[in-house]
């Protein structure tokens, strides 16, 4: 669908592009040697641990381990896919794009594509001239007014108004050399027995604005009580309905911000909350959320508040939306409007107090659905409560994570007057079978939740750590860590992203064995080009090559390091061959293979034992 920028555009761009320029964007960066820091955008942080190196063209964060080049940066600040950064860098630093030809891609295409985008364009300027400054646009402004809408929020999301007439914008754009068939594409007309008209008329105009900032289409009210109250273009290829928040574009630097997105249904939801003082909120624009606009949304942030009313017919939107966001181990809330309110009435009521009361009573979404639940159940008899548990049971075993489960027990349990047996059923959560169950007193004992012990799990990422303190600790001594590298093999990494990292490094740094004048330039552009930021070990790549030129680690903690490594590994594969011999396995070659195993382990032990304390890991 998308035409592809040729290979050596994007080389062109890439090489046009200036990371510090990028970045400073987003936050402040001070120079310091041939680094610059500041705070991370990606994350919040008091003290600067985010990096950017504009002669490697990379940026790392030490705190989050975020890391890539300028492309990938703008993939995940303004969730753009690859070309949308490549497009949008072009236009900023003035380098031409040329295109593959391809079926249904070819440069036709796209130039039909950019007229209708300047038709969208010109659409909503159209719109907002009419509504500000012709008689006929007085009506709506008074209706705004009414509404408590300001005129400086209803500039910034660019409201206009279309004239009551039938051919209004379709003339102007003729004027301006769009044709029918441009105008219809774009769904500004409607083609009835070979005659076109305006699509709309009469109606406020709310232009739906992409992420990237373009108009793409509109959504109309009608200012009197006429059906439908909003009118919306039609879906194609540059609207979708699914892929679109409305106010996003405005909001993106706020939700980021206050690391929180408030989502509402409607439009002028979006324009209320904004004015009275709450600008990191979009809509959904009456529909339950769909997988790519909270894929838009959590680019920003992972905090998801949804604002409504509790008894209007939304709800059930908002908790379709909740489940596809816990599905992605997000935990959204909700906050609860007073009765019969809508976001835009509170806001212009009651301003900024009013909707900061609102937000301030925010729940988790799962515990809106037991209360909600609960609520509407009968539980002043057995029966009824009974009929609750299995409700609360549902819901609750649509939740993966034990401990939200467990943070919603004690205001269950005690609405349904629960024995511990039955609350303990209801943390177990998703087993594979479950048989039918009753609640209240039943006689079959509880059952531990089942999963990795703590224990196991910290060991874990304490040998992760380690593993990647050495990889860094190589990339400071390269022609030492040359020698280093060889004695271990890719089993000796437990992570896998360490281990795809550490036969990267290893390849790289073969080149030093020869040493060659420019071996060591030669292993550094080697591990460059591995530092994509696409992946956990590509991140990791980054921080690398970052890390190459800091210099952190003197040469006795990459010796500690290497043995460290050797210790952890034997200590797994010591464990994993008592397993197996604790399980029958009588094998000779097994036996021996540990008796080995353990006399390196000791070996091991022994050369850490004879290193110098004063040389140690303490320092940094
Ligand atoms: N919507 C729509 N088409 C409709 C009704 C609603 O597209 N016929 C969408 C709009 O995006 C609207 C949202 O659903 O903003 C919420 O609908 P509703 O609550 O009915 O409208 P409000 O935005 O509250 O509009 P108003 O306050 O002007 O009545
Ligand atoms: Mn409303």
């Amino acid at each position: 669908m998308c035409p592809r920028i040729k290979d050596k555009s994007v080389q062109a761009v890439l090489q046009a592009v200036d990371i510090v320029d990028v970045v400073s964007g987003y936050t402040s960066l001070r120079k310091r040697g041939a680094t610059y820091t500041g705070l991370c955008p990606f994350h919040q942080e008091k003290t600067p641990s985010f990096t950017v190196s504009a002669d490697k063209g990379l940026y790392y964060c030490f705190g989050c381990g975020e890391g890539g080049d300028a492309v990938r940066f703008l993939e995940r600040m303004e969730n753009l896919s690859f070309s949308e950064v490549i497009e949008q860098l072009a236009e900023r630093y003035g380098v031409p794009l040329e295109y593959e030809e391809g079926k249904g891609a070819d440069a036709a295409g796209r130039d039909r594509e950019a007229r209708i985008l300047l038709l969208l364009e010109k659409a909503a300027t159209f719109y907002e001239r009419y509504l500000w400054e012709t008689s006929n646009g007085k009506a709506a402004q008074e209706y705004l007014r009414k509404r408590g809408l300001k005129e400086e929020v209803c500039r910034a999301f660019r409201l206009g108004y279309a004239p009551d007439e039938w051919r209004g914008l379709q003339r102007r754009a003729t004027k301006e050399g769009f044709s029918d068939r441009e105008l219809e594409d774009a769904g500004l007309v409607v083609r009835q027995s070979g005659h076109v008209y305006d699509r709309f008329r009469g109606r406020l105009m709310f232009p739906l604005v992409d992420h990237r900032g373009r108009v793409v289409g509109f959504g109309g009210r009608t200012l009197k009580d006429e059906n439908p109250k909003y009118l919306n273009s039609p879906e194609g290829p540059l609207y979708q309905k699914g892929h679109l928040l409305y106010g996003l574009y405005q909001a993106r630097k706020a939700i980021a911000d206050a690391d929180e997105v408030i989502v509402v249904e409607g439009y002028t939801d979006v324009l209320a909350l904004a004015q009275s003082g709450t600008p990191n909120v979009v809509a959904s624009m009456g529909t339950a959320l769909t997988e790519a606009q909270l894929a838009l949304m959590t680019r920003f942030t992972k905090n998801i508040t949804f604002m409504f009313d509790a008894d209007r017919a939304g709800t059930d939107a908002a908790l379709r939306s909740g489940d596809l966001a816990r599905n992605q181990s997000l935990r959204p809330m909700v906050a609860l409007l007073p009765k019969g309110m809508d976001p835009a009435e509170v806001a212009v009521a009651g301003g900024r107090s009013a909707v900061e009361q609102v937000l301030r009573d925010k729940r988790s979404l799962l515990r809106f659905e037991l209360e909600h639940t609960l609520d509407h159940s009968e539980l002043s008899t057995p029966e009824g409560r009974v009929q609750a548990f299995e409700r609360v049971r549902q819901i609750l075993d649509r939740v993966s994570s034990l401990k939200e489960r467990e943070e919603e027990i004690p205001v269950v349990a005690d609405r349904l007057r629960l024995a511990p047996e039955s609350v303990a059923l209801l943390l177990r959560g998703r087993p594979e079978r479950r048989r039918p169950v009753s609640p209240v007193g039943i006689n079959k004992p509880p059952v531990p939740a089942r999963g990795e012990s703590a224990l196991s799990q910290r060991l874990l990422s304490q040998a992760t750590a380690v593993e990647r303190d050495f990889l860094v600790a190589a990339v400071c001594h390269p022609e030492r860590a040359a020698v280093l590298l060889q004695t271990l093999t890719p089993e000796h990494f437990a992570d896998p992203s360490n281990r795809e990292v550490f036969l990267g490094v290893k390849e790289a740094f073969a080149v030093l064995k020869s040493g060659a004048k420019d071996a060591r330039a030669e292993a550094m552009a080697q591990l460059r080009a591995q530092a994509t930021g696409d992946s956990e070990a590509g991140r990791l790549f980054v921080r690398l090559v970052l890390e190459a030129d800091r210099g952190r680690y003197r040469a006795a903690v990459l010796e500690e390091l290497h043995l460290r490594v050797q210790e952890q590994y034997l200590n797994r594969a010591i464990r994993g061959l008592r397993r197996s011999l604790e399980q029958g396995d009588e094998s000779v070659e097994t036996q021996q293979r540990l008796f080995h195993l353990e006399r390196l382990l000791q070996a091991v032990r022994s050369s850490l034992l004879q290193l110098d304390p004063e040389e140690g890991l303490a320092e940094d």
